[in-house]
C-alpha cells in the first residue's frame, strides 16, 4: 500500500505540533505556585524587574527553571531592590539552587523557616545588603557550596551546629558584619573538607583561634583580620598546605611565626600587621618562593631579616615597619627582588647604609626606611629606579642634603619626598646650579622637618608647580617668608613653624589658589584621585585603620602654620580671602595691631591660634560666626574689653584667653564690671548682625570697633602629640609630618563629634 504524501505530511505536522507543545510545556511553563511565590517576593521589594509580568515566569529576568518548571535560579544582583526578604515567598521556592541577591538593599533576617526550606541550595550570595539578625542554627542543604553573607549587619555568634550539613562547602564569607564569639575554626574537623575560602574579617570575633584549620586540606584563603582575636597563631594552620593567603591583621595575636610556615609552599600573602607577634622571622621564610605580599608592620618582631628572604623573587610588597628588627641592611642582597614595588622598613633598629642592591630593584615605587640608624649619602644610582614615587628616609643619620636633593630632583616620578630628621645642621640646598631648576616636576609632598637646617627658603621651591604639602618646621631657616610661596598653584598645607623667619606675613600668601574660594573654578586640580603607594601615618593611633590606611592626602585640612618665628606687623586683612583654610596658626610671633574682623570670613576655620603675640584691641564679635572652630587661642596678647558672648567662644577654656589683663567676661573669671559703653554697643550691633545670617557678617561694620588681639601659648599641636605619644612608647617616631596632620585630623573629627 502506498502511503499518500498528503497523509504523511499531515501526520508529520501533527506530530510536530504535539512534540513542540510537549517540549514547550517542559521547558517554558513555570509552575503556577512558583510564579505566585516570585510575585509575592516582588511585591515586597521596591523595584522588581519590569518584565516580571508574563505568564511564564521561567523567562523572567534573573530566573531559570528546571525541566519540570521549578524555579532553580533567582539571580538579581545589583538591581536596586529595596525591601524585606519574606519567608512566605522565597521560602516556597524550594527548588532553588542558585540565589544571588547581592548588592541590593534588602532588609530583614534569615528566618529559620525561610532558610531551611531552601534545601537544594548550592550557591547563596546575599552580600552587600542590609540584612541583620542572627544566623539560623544550620545551613539549609548539604549541597551548598558557596555562602556569601558579607557586608550586612548580621550579629551574634555563629552556631556550632551551623556547619553540620556543610559537607560540600567550598567558600564561606561573613566579612564586614558584627558577628561575635569564636571563629569556627574547627569547621573542617567534622564537615567541609573541601573548603577553599574562609573569610571572617571585619567583625567582632574574639578569643583564640581554636585548632582545626589544619584539617582543611584544600584551604587556600583564610581571612579573619580586623577582629578582636587573641592568643597564639594555631600551630596546625601550618598543616593546611594549600594555603595561599593568611590575613589576620588588626587583632591581638601573639607568639612567634613558626618555622613550620615553610610547609606552606603555596603561600603568596602573609598579612599580619597590627598584632603582637614576637620572636624572629622564620629563618627559612625564603623557601616560600611564591610569596608576594608580606605585611607584618606594627608587631614586636626582632632579630635580623633572614637572608633567605632575598630568595623570594616574587615579592611585590615587603612591609615590616614598627617592629624591633635590626642588623645591617646594606649586607642584604635585594637585587633578585625584581618584582618588588614597595619596601617599608620604617621604625626598626636597622643599621648600615642605604642598601646599594636596592638600586637594581627596578620595579620599586615606594621605599620607606624612616626611623632607623642608617648612615651615609644618597647615591646617584637611585635614579635607575625610574618608577620611584614615594621616598621616605627621615630620622636616620644620612648626610649631604644638597647632594641628595641635586640627585633626587632628576627623579621624574617622585611624588612624595620625606627626608626629615637627618642632615642635622646642614644648609637648605640652594646651590647656584639649582637656579635653572627643572627638577621635582611631579613632587606633591616635601617634608624636611626637625633637621636644624640653616639658610633661607631656596628659590627653586617656587618651581614646584605640583607641590601640595610643604613641611619645613623645626629648622633654623632665616629671612622673610618669600612672596612667591603664594603662587604655587596646588599648595594647601604649609608648615614653617619653629624656624627663624622674620619680616611680615606676606600678603601674597593670601592668594594661594587652593585656598581661595573660586566658585567658577570648581575642579582646577584633580585633588581627590591621587593615592600614594604607602599609607601616611598620622600618629600613634595606628590601631585605627582609618588612620593607618590613609594613603590619600588631598582631604587633609588646609593649613598655614607660621608659629614660633619672628613675624612682625599686622595680620593682613587679606587673610579673609583664604576661605578654604582650616587652620591658621600664628602663635609665638611678634604680630601687632588688631585681630581683623574679616577673619570671620574664613568659614571653614577649625583652628585659630594667635596666642603669644602683641595684638591689641577687642576680640571681634564676628568671630562667633566661625561655627567650625574647634581650637581657639588668643592668650598672652594685649587684648581688652569683653569677650563676645556666643556659645562658640564660651565653649573654650579660660586658658584660651588668659594673659590679656584687660580682657574680661566668661570664660575668664574676671567680670566686666565697668563696661566700656562704646565697646558694649558695638558688640550688641554685631550680635544683631549675626542673627541675619552668617554670610553677611559685619566686615563692613565700622571697622574701628575691631581692636585687638592676643599673644601666645603653647602650640595646640605640640601638646596633643606629646600627650598621646607617651601612651605608645614603642612608637618613637613622633616628630614627623604625619603627627602634625594627625592632630589636624583629630581636631576635625572631634569637632564633628561635638556638633549636635
Ligand atoms: C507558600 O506555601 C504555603 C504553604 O505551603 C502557602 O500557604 C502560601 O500561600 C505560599 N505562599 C505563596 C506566596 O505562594
Ligand atoms: C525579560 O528580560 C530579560 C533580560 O532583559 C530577557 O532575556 C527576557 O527575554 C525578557 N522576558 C520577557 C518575557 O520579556
Ligand atoms: C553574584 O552576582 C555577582 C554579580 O554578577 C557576581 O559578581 C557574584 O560572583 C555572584 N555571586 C556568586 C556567589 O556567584
Ligand atoms: C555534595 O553534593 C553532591 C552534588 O553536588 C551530592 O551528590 C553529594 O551527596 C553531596 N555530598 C554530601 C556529603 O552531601
Ligand atoms: C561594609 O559594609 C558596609 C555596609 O554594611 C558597606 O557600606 C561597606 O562598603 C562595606 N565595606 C567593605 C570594605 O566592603
Ligand atoms: C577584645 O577582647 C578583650 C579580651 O580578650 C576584651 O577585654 C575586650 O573588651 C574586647 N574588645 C572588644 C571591642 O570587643
Ligand atoms: C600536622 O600534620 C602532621 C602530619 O600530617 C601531624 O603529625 C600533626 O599532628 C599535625 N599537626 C596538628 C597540630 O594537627
Ligand atoms: C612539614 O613538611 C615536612 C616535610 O616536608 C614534614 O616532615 C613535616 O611533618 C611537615 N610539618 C607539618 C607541620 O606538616
Ligand atoms: C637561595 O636559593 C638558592 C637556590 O635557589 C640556594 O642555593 C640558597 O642557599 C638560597 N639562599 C638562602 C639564603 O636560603
Ligand atoms: C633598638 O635601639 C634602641 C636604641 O638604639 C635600643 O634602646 C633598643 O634596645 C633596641 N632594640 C632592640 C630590640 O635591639
Ligand atoms: C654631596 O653629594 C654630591 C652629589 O653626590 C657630591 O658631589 C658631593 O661631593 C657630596 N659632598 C660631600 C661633602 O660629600
Ligand atoms: C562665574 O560664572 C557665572 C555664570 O556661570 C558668570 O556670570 C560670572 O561672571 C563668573 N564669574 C567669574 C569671576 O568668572
Amino acid at each position: 500500500m502506498q502511503v499518500q504524501p498528503y497523509n504523511l505530511m499531515a501526520h508529520a505536522f501533527i506530530l510536530f505540533l504535539l512534540f513542540s507543545c510537549i517540549t514547550s510545556m517542559n521547558i517554558h511553563a513555570c509552575k503556577h505556585s512558583e510564579r505566585s511565590s516570585l510575585l509575592s517576593f516582588a511585591s515586597a521589594v521596591s523595584a522588581p524587574p519590569s518584565n516580571w509580568t508574563s505568564l511564564d515566569c521561567c523567562h523572567w529576568k534573573g530566573i531559570a527553571c528546571n525541566q519540570d518548571g521549578w524555579v532553580t535560579h533567582l539571580l538579581l544582583p545589583s538591581k536596586g531592590l529595596k525591601g524585606g526578604l519574606s519567608p512566605s515567598s522565597l521560602g516556597n521556592l524550594t527548588h532553588l539552587t542558585h540565589l544571588n541577591l547581592s548588592h541590593n538593599s534588602l532588609l530583614g533576617s534569615l528566618e529559620t523557616k525561610l532558610f531551611l526550606s531552601l534545601n537544594r541550595l548550592e550557591i547563596l550570595d546575599l552580600s552587600y545588603n542590609l540584612l541583620s539578625g542572627e544566623l539560623p542554627f544550620s545551613l539549609p542543604s548539604s549541597n551548598i557550596r558557596t555562602v556569601d553573607l558579607s557586608s550586612n549587619q548580621f550579629f551574634g555568634a555563629i552556631p556550632s551546629s551551623f556547619f553540620q550539613q556543610a559537607s560540600n562547602l567550598t567558600s564561606f564569607s561573613v566579612s564586614n558584619n558584627t558577628f561575635t564569639g569564636y571563629v569556627p575554626s574547627s569547621i573542617c574537623l567534622h564537615s567541609s573538607p573541601f573548603l577553599r575560602l574562609l573569610d571572617f574579617s571585619s567583625n567582632q570575633f574574639n578569643g583564640n583561634l581554636a585548632p582545626g584549620l589544619g584539617k582543611c586540606s584544600e584551604l587556600q584563603v583564610f581571612r579573619a583580620g580586623h577582629n578582636n582575636l587573641s592568643g597564639l597563631l594555631p600551630e596546625d594552620i601550618y598543616n593546611a598546605t594549600k594555603l595561599e593567603e593568611i590575613s589576620l591583621p588588626l587583632n591581638s595575636l601573639h607568639g612567634e611565626i613558626s618555622n613550620k610556615i615553610v610547609n606552606l609552599t603555596n603561600l603568596a600573602i602573609l598579612d599580619l600587621y597590627i598584632n603582637q607577634l614576637s620572636g624572629k622571622l622564620p629563618l627559612n621564610l625564603g623557601k616560600l618562593s611564591k610569596l608576594k605580599f608580606v605585611t607584618l608592620d606594627f608587631n614586636n618582631l626582632e632579630g635580623a631579616l633572614p637572608p633567605s628572604l632575598m630568595n623570594c623573587t616574587n615579592l611585590v610588597e615587603l612591609r615590616l615597619g614598627s617592629n624591633n628588627l635590626e642588623g645591617d641592611i646594606s649586607m642584604l642582597d635585594f637585587s633578585r627582588l625584581n618584582q618588588l614595588a614597595k619596601l617599608d622598613l620604617r621604625v626598626n633598629n636597622f643599621t648600615g647604609t642605604f642598601p646599594v642592591s636596592l638600586y637594581s630593584c627596578r620595579s620599586l615605587k615606594a621605599i620607606r626606611l624612616t626611623g632607623n640608624n642608617l648612615v651615609g649619602q644618597i647615591q646617584a644610582q637611585i635614579l635607575s629606579l625610574k618608577s620611584l614615587s614615594f621616598l621616605s628616609l627621615g630620622f636616620n643619620q644620612f648626610t649631604n642634603l644638597t647632594g641628595a636633593m641635586k640627585i633626587l630632583m632628576s627623579c621624574k616620578s617622585l611624588h612624595a619626598l620625606m627626608l626629615s630628621g637627618s642632615f642635622k645642621g646642614e644648609e637648605m640646598p640652594a646651590d647656584d646650579d639649582m637656579v635653572d631648576f627643572d627638577g621635582f616636576q611631579n613632587l606633591r609632598v616635601l617634608c624636611l622637618i626637625e633637621s636644624r637646617l640653616t639658610g633661607q627658603l631656596p628659590v627653586w621651591l617656587s618651581e614646584l608647580h605640583n607641590l601640595e604639602i610643604l613641611l619645613l618646621n623645626g629648622n633654623e631657616i632665616t629671612g622673610p617668608i618669600p612672596s612667591w610661596l603664594g603662587t604655587l598653584p596646588r599648595l594647601f598645607y604649609i608648615n614653617l613653624s619653629e624656624n627663624r623667619f622674620s619680616g611680615e606675613f606676606p600678603k601674597q600668601l593670601c592668594r594661594l589658589p587652593r585656598l581661595v574660594y573660586e566658585p567658577n573654578i570648581t575642579s582646577q586640580v584633580d585633588n581627590t584621585s591621587y593615592e600614594y603607594e604607602l599609607p601616611f601615618y598620622f600618629g600613634p593611633v595606628v590601631r585605627n585603620p582609618n588612620y593607618y590606611l590613609s594613603s590619600k592626602i588631598s582631604s587633609y585640612p588646609a593649613t598655614i602654620d607660621l608659629s614660633n618665628n619672628n613675624i612682625v606687623g599686622d595680620i593682613p586683612i587679606e587673610v579673609s580671602q583664604l576661605q578654604l583654610l582650616h587652620g591658621l596658626v600664628l602663635h609665638a610671633n611678634n604680630l601687632s595691631g588688631i585681630i581683623p574682623d574679616q577673619i570671620s570670613n574664613l568659614k571653614n576655620l577649625e583652628v585659630l591660634n594667635l596666642s603669644m603675640n602683641h595684638l591689641s584691641g577687642i576680640i571681634p564679635s564676628s568671630l562667633a560666626s566661625l561655627t567650625f572652630l574647634k581650637e581657639f587661642n588668643v592668650s598672652y596678647n594685649n587684648l581688652q574689653g569683653p569677650i563676645p558672648t556666643s556659645t562658640q567662644l564660651q565653649s573654650f577654656n579660660a586658658s584660651a584667653f588668659e594673659g590679656n589683663p584687660k580682657l574680661c567676661g566668661a570664660p575668664l573669671p574676671n567680670k566686666c564690671d565697668r563696661p566700656n559703653k562704646c565697646i558694649d554697643e558695638d558688640n550688641k550691633k554685631n550680635n544683631k548682625g549675626m542673627g541675619n545670617g552668617l554670610h553677611q557678617l559685619p566686615w563692613f561694620y565700622i571697622s574701628s570697633i575691631v581692636l585687638g588681639f592676643i599673644v601666645g601659648f603653647w602650640g595646640v599641636c605640640g601638646s596633643l602629640i606629646i600627650n598621646k605619644t607617651w601612651r605608645y612608647a614603642y612608637f618613637r617616631f613622633i616628630y614627623n609630618v604625619q603627627d602634625r596632620l594627625y592632630v589636624m585630623i583629630t581636631v576635625r573629627i572631634n569637632m564633628i563629634k561635638r556638633k549636635p
